[in-house]
């Protein structure tokens, strides 16, 4: 156990949604293997492993607007989404898309997704608590193949997440939450 780190309650409270990051400093290789090697500690049905990551830094982030905006277009979608799709990351310096694998049945394949949103979790508190700003963006609709393709992921990748990153530069409110729904059932 790390000795200086935050108090785990406290980081899943403190993990926000957040874009304001130092636009001049990227993060480092190393911190983004650290987080992605946390992130791997996610349970796992039938330890798959279902988990692939690509980091994209300097101009891999406007090729990946490119590539983006490109299928968007080809899909039909709305000129201003596909427009703004080109530049949109390059608002964080570092950016890291997330990809689960399809697994041997249809069954598997939802799990893999299961498992890679947790390891998602993993590290966006692992970064919060290091005071890197994590933002989980849903990659565009008809743009899987073409940003699987990109990351170098295996044909049928399911993109799980494109996480803008880095150095936080401002902490977000933190609204209030609604409270869990308990069904509590005994005997
Ligand atoms: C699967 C998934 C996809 C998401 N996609 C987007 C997205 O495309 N755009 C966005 O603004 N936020 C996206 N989010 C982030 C949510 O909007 C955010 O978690 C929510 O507003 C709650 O804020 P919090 O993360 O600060 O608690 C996504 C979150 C998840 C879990």
């Amino acid at each position: 156990m790390s000795g200086d780190r935050p108090d785990i309650d406290d980081v899943i409270r403190a993990r926000r949604t957040n874009m304001f990051v130092d636009r001049e400093r990227t993060l480092d290789d190393v911190v983004i293997h650290e987080l992605c090697e946390l992130a791997t500690w996610a349970p796992n049905h039938k330890r798959t492993w279902p988990w692939r990551f690509a980091s994209v830094t300097g101009a891999g982030r406007s090729r990946l607007g490119r590539v983006v905006s490109n299928a968007m277009a080809a899909h039909g979608d709305d000129p201003n989404k596909v427009a703004k799709a080109l530049t949109k990351y390059e608002r964080t310096p570092n950016i890291l898309i997330v990809g689960s694998i399809v697994g041997d049945t249809d069954d598997r394949t939802a799990e893999n997704r299961d498992a890679v949103a947790a390891a998602c979790q993993n590290l966006m508190l692992a970064a919060t608590a290091r005071g890197i700003a994590t933002y989980w963006g849903s990659c565009p609709r008809g743009s899987h193949d073409a940003v699987a393709g990109f990351a170098g992921f295996d044909p049928g990748t399911h993109i799980v997440g494109i996480f803008y990153m880095g150095h936080e530069a401002e902490t977000m409110e933190t609204p209030a939450r609604p409270a869990p729904l308990i069904a509590r059932i005994s005997d």
